[in-house]
């Protein structure tokens, strides 16, 4: 795109779960990429101190705040009817809370207000369509996404959907061990023979990324995979490189696919869903069995992204 573009224009972002996981990293790339960001604040937030502040935060930074409900329509169409891109980053299915399908009232919202550019649903993982056979319950994350793309196409909005890594604070600093968010100091499960391979990066990153493509003429109606080839490692890679950084070798323990499968019926529906998604990343290799080309790869669209590689990310933990 030529520097007369739309590409290179301050864009009004909104973000909507601003004060979420992944969220509150969004608003603060956004603002950092110099776009013009408000932030969704809801009533129903109530006497939640820790969000009312982060949204004070923002507000420091340079955010604007738009109050909205999604018990309130014409709010939400008001809220949307400011910007020209809308980011979502409302909670996943089974996991914190359970209201990717509240997404629904975000994108009847927009088709009504008819000025928004670019919708980012809320994505940010394993990429839907690719995992038409995922086990139940954990499936529902990837059919609830599923619903609300079909929505945003038949609305005709323009789209991109952010997909591909693992968020580095689930996955690598607890070495991809379940149960734990911190590196185990004697022993690990390694998944099989630990060598497929994952794709591994910082929420920050992945925000930085976001707050990039969210107007790049590339990425309109695409879908971006974050694929940093550096973070492109296998279980057993991410542990070598922690064991390098601390100097001690961690007794390892195989886990065969049908044990880690074992008795699944027995857990706790938000465990069960979880053992299902490390299945998919960690035995199938649902992230990286198939080639994504530069055009729709995150790493390669933006080189100027300083993307932060796994060694320097467990450092955090020693
Ligand atoms: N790749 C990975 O490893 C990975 C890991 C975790 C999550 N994810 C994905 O990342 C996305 C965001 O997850 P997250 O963990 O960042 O989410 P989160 O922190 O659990 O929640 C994000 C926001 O959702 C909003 N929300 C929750 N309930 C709501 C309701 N009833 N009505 C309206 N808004 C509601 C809240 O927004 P307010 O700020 O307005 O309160 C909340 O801050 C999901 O799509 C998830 O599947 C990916």
């Amino acid at each position: 795109m030529g520097s007369e573009g739309k590409y290179n224009e301050k864009t009004r972002v909104l973000v909507v779960g601003a004060t979420g996981y992944i969220g509150k990293r969004i608003v603060r790339a956004c603002i950092a990429e110099g776009h013009e960001t408000y932030v969704l604040q809801r009533p129903e937030i109530g006497l939640d101190v820790e969000k009312v502040q982060l949204i004070l935060s923002f507000k420091k930074l340079g955010a604007r705040i738009v109050e909205a409900s999604f018990a309130d329509h014409q709010s939400l169409v008001s809220a949307v009817k400011l910007v020209d891109v809308v980011v979502s980053a409302m909670s996943g299915v089974h996991f914190r809370s359970h209201n990717i399908l509240v997404q629904l009232k975000l994108v009847e919202a927009i088709k009504e207000a008819g000025n928004v550019k670019r919708f980012l649903p809320s994505e940010f993982g394993m990429d839907p369509p690719r995992m038409g056979h995922a086990l139940p319950p954990g499936r529902e994350t990837f059919d609830q996404k599923i619903e609300v793309r079909q929505a945003i196409e038949a609305a005709g909005i323009p789209y991109t959907y952010v997909v591909g890594a693992c968020f580095a604070a689930y996955f690598a600093g607890n070495l991809s061990q379940m149960v734990t968010l911190l590196p185990p100091k004697k022993q690990v499960n390694i998944y099989g023979d630990g060598n497929v391979k994952v794709v591994f990066a910082d929420e920050d990153d992945i925000a930085k990324y976001t707050a990039k493509t969210l107007n790049d003429p590339r990425t309109l109606n695409k879908t971006v995979n974050i694929r940093p080839p550096n973070n492109v490692l296998t279980q057993l890679e991410l542990v070598q490189i922690w064991e390098k950084l601390t100097g001690n070798k961690l007794e390892k323990t195989n886990i065969a696919a049908k044990d880690f499968l074992a008795n699944i019926e027995q857990m706790e529906i938000p465990h069960q869903a979880g053992i299902g998604h490390f299945y998919h990343i960690f035995y199938e290799g649902c992230l990286t069995d198939h080639d994504v080309g530069e055009d729709e790869e995150a790493s390669s669209l933006y080189p100027e992204v300083k993307y932060r590689r796994m060694d320097d990310y467990l450092r955090m933990f020693l």
